[in-house]
């Protein structure tokens, strides 16, 4: 017996949630897969085995930026022992597909190469060690052109980018509300390129059986990356099953397809063997995504009590020719802050450097760099205290789209965060507290990401002796899915968690969300919910009671005075689909999770060495389903900001494009040693508009802003405010 239960956010929905008797939702539970990944037995992508050994694949990357691939000399690697083949007709991927992205038809044989280090071939043999030989030895001609790489240089030929992630808005007059504002900024801010540098490199192992494909992957959206794996390869979408059951961490650059997975289906096809195909940590550095530079402009005008009428906010980045995937970095800026005048607009600049793609809350984690330090700038210009210039044009209703906001708890954050930091004692005047050779200085900035809902279904099958099972291919990348999915089925149907199992990662398995844009858990756990409420429908029934009247606690049902075990009620399995879709309460009110970061810094004024010494985060994202994994969540985000502001940045050859620092020897991201001590506070919150779980999107969150706060603590340290991340020690001195 299988039933559906569906619901669409039409309007605001009541969660059964509030009427679970004592909830494991909210509870700092552990991690129900932690002890099977410390002991090494969580199997990931690459560490599937196979009855007959499976064939390992090595690609090759290109090694001029922009040209054509004349002729490969296959014999050149063939000659190598243990080497089977050189495969090179996966043309159709050598990019990563980026969700929502191109859909491109296979063809013949790699020509055109856009970039350095563009996958061309893929060298396969018997063993690893054999295959990297073949690939280092593969002799490959090219005929080499002029490539784009000196971004202020090709500035000149941006063009306008007006549908995407974001769009354009102009509203009234916001040149002229600038030029007659009393008190303005009006800057330039750089962000550099950055790479998502996830622990596991992407990897895949491919196997056909007849025109069945099935890969072993590192994906974190299992849906549309099969629906990307069908279109490169012309598959029908019965004939194709992705498994990514571990993922060692996405951060964005696994939201779509990388170019191992078509290379091991194609090579697994020919050679009718399984493929596993594993990306060196240079390959995902130069192959994969990194997130484009910008040039931000950010101008706020004020009047001179502070309130803010004019916003702009212009973002210039970049991006391989023929790809439309921009960063949008003003995303949170159109309801950010009141104001009447506002415009914000983006631009590309064409590039022959590493494809740019989504990482950890695209838009915002650069945007807000720019706006919380312009915000900082005008509070001084204004002589007033941050915090009041952000809680004086905290906006009643979305001032863009003049809708209002679900729910909104900045100024609530705000305030917590300044008492619980100490934000009194923070000197005013910058420059102006010192302790030996460190200056001392405290910032904040505000915290702002979107949230939105992605339809999800989910299987949930309730055991007569009371367990359950919940089947999603919904991804844990890390952030504790199957622990909140876990978490919410058990106290949907009233079991222990030890009774709850949550098989994920599969698509097999009724397609979710997946893992991006901060939408997962809410996303996959309203589907998980609603497949509850069902098999709560069905067991209400063979009570006798209205479903209203039913309570399940510890494998029991009752109602209406009477109370039975799930063993005495029910005989067989009982089988219910949920299902969740966005609705009308996204276009009705603008949704988004807040909150307030805080960061106390010292300044060498020998070395200009930065240390972070505390810092703060406040957040405020409707229910938060694990306090633990929640947590978890906000301490990465909050390095992340710390990383981006102090330390991360790609640096691109500027004769070819080719990264200079493509590895975590070089690419600076921060190690324990730079990390102090971290608190983060959660403000009770429920969001009604948002899902039946009353919880917003929070992966993301964290970051948001968290690298600004830094920011303005070095220029409260030292007086010197740098526009041009990251703000490395050279820059203050
Ligand atoms: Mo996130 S960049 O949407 O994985």
């Amino acid at each position: 017996m299988s039933a559906t239960s569906q619901l669409v956010m039409d309007q605001a929905v009541e969660s059964l949630l509030d009427r679970v008797p004592n909830p494991c939702v909210g509870e700092e539970l552990s991690r129900v897969e932690g002890p099977l990944k410390v002991s090494g037995m969580a199997t990931y992508a690459a560490e599937y085995t196979f009855d007959g050994e499976a064939l390992h694949g090595y690609l090759v990357s290109a090694s001029i930026a922009k040209g054509t691939v004349e002729s490969i000399d296959e014999s050149s690697a063939t000659s190598i022992d243990g080497v089977v083949a050189v495969v090179t007709d996966f043309k159709a991927f050598i990019r990563n597909s980026q969700q929502g992205g191109e859909k491109k038809a296979p063809t013949q044989g790699v020509q055109e190469v856009s970039y350095f280090g563009q996958p061309i071939a893929l060298v396969v043999a018997t063993s690893f060690e054999a295959a990297r030989e073949g690939a280092a030895a593969l002799k490959v001609e090219y005929t080499q052109e002029q490539g784009a790489f000196d971004f202020i240089a090709e500035l000149g030929k941006r063009e306008p980018m007006t549908s995407g992630n974001d769009k354009p808005v102009h509203k009234n007059n916001p040149d002229e509300g600038l030029a007659n504002a009393a008190v303005k900024v009006d800057s330039i801010y750089i962000t550099p390129s950055q790479n998502s540098a996830a622990m596991e490199p992407h990897a895949t192992i491919a196997e056909w059986d007849g025109d069945q494909l099935t890969l072993h992957c590192s994906m974190q959206m299992l849906s549309s990356c099969k629906q990307q794996i069908c279109d490169a390869l012309a598959l029908k979408p019965d004939n194709v099953r992705l498994i990514s059951r571990y993922v060692g961490g996405g951060f964005g650059s696994k939201l779509g397809i990388s170019p191992e997975s078509i290379a091991a289906a194609i090579a697994a096809k020919q050679l009718q063997r399984p493929v596993k195909v594993v990306m060196h940590r240079i390959q995902v550095f130069e192959s994969t995504v990194r997130r484009t530079n910008t040039r931000q402009r950010v101008a706020l005008g004020a009047d001179r009590d502070g309130r803010i009428h004019t916003i702009i906010h212009n973002t210039i980045c970049t991006n391989l020719p023929g790809e439309s995937f921009f960063e949008p970095a003003a995303i949170s800026t159109h309801f950010a802050y009141s104001g009447q005048n506002r415009e914000v607009k983006y631009e590309m600049v064409r590039m022959n450097q590493v494809l740019a793609g989504s990482m950890r809350a695209p838009g915002e984690a650069v945007g807000m760099l720019a706006l919380e330090c312009a915000m900082d700038e005008l509070a001084e210009k204004l002589d007033m205290d941050p915090i009041e210039l952000r809680k004086l044009n905290d906006p009643a209703i979305d001032p863009s789209k003049g809708i209002p906001f679900s729910t909104r708890k900045l100024t609530d954050t705000l305030d917590y965060g300044a008492k619980h930091f100490g934000w009194e004692n923070r000197h005013k005047t910058p420059a102006s507290q010192r302790e030996g050779d460190w200056l001392i200085g405290m910032g904040m900035a505000s915290a702002t990401r979107n949230n939105q809902l992605k339809a999800s279904a989910a299987r949930v099958t309730l055991t007569p002796d009371a367990h359950a099972i919940v089947e999603t291919d919904m991804t844990d990348i890390g952030t504790g899915t199957y622990t909140v999915l876990t978490q919410i089925a058990a106290d949907m149907l009233g079991l222990p968690v030890s009774q709850v199992e949550v098989r994920l990662g599969d698509t097999d398995f009724p397609p979710a969300a997946g893992s991006g844009g901060s939408v997962g858990a809410c996303s996959s756990g309203s589907s998980v919910y609603m497949a509850c409420k069902k098999v709560r429908e069905t067991l209400a029934k063979a009570l006798g009671v209205e479903e209203d009247n039913l309570t399940l606690q510890a494998g029991q049902a009752s109602g209406n005075g009477m109370c039975k075990t799930i063993s005495e009620l029910i005989q067989e399995n009982v089988v219910a689909m949920g299902q969740i879709e966005p609705g009308k309460t996204t276009k009705q009110y603008t949704q988004a999770s807040y909150g307030a970061h805080f960061a106390e810094v010292a300044v060498n004024v020998v070395t200009g060495e930065t240390r972070i010494r505390r810092m703060l985060g406040v957040f405020a994202a409707g229910r938060i389903l694990n306090e633990k994994t929640a947590r978890s969540q906000c301490y990465g985000g909050m390095i992340f900001g710390i990383g981006a502001a102090l330390m991360e940045e790609l640096l691109h050859d500027p004769h070819n494009g080719r990264l200079l620092n493509h590895d975590l020897a070089e690419y600076h991201v921060p190690v324990n040693a730079d990390i102090p001590p971290i608190d983060v506070v959660f403000l009770p919150e429920r969001d009604p508009y948002a899902n039946p779980l009353h919880a917003k999107g929070l992966g993301e969150l964290g970051i948001s802003g968290a690298g600004a706060a830094i920011a303005n603590a070095i220029y409260n340290a030292t007086g010197i405010r740098i526009y041009d991340y990251p703000l490395t020690l050279d820059k203050l001195l």
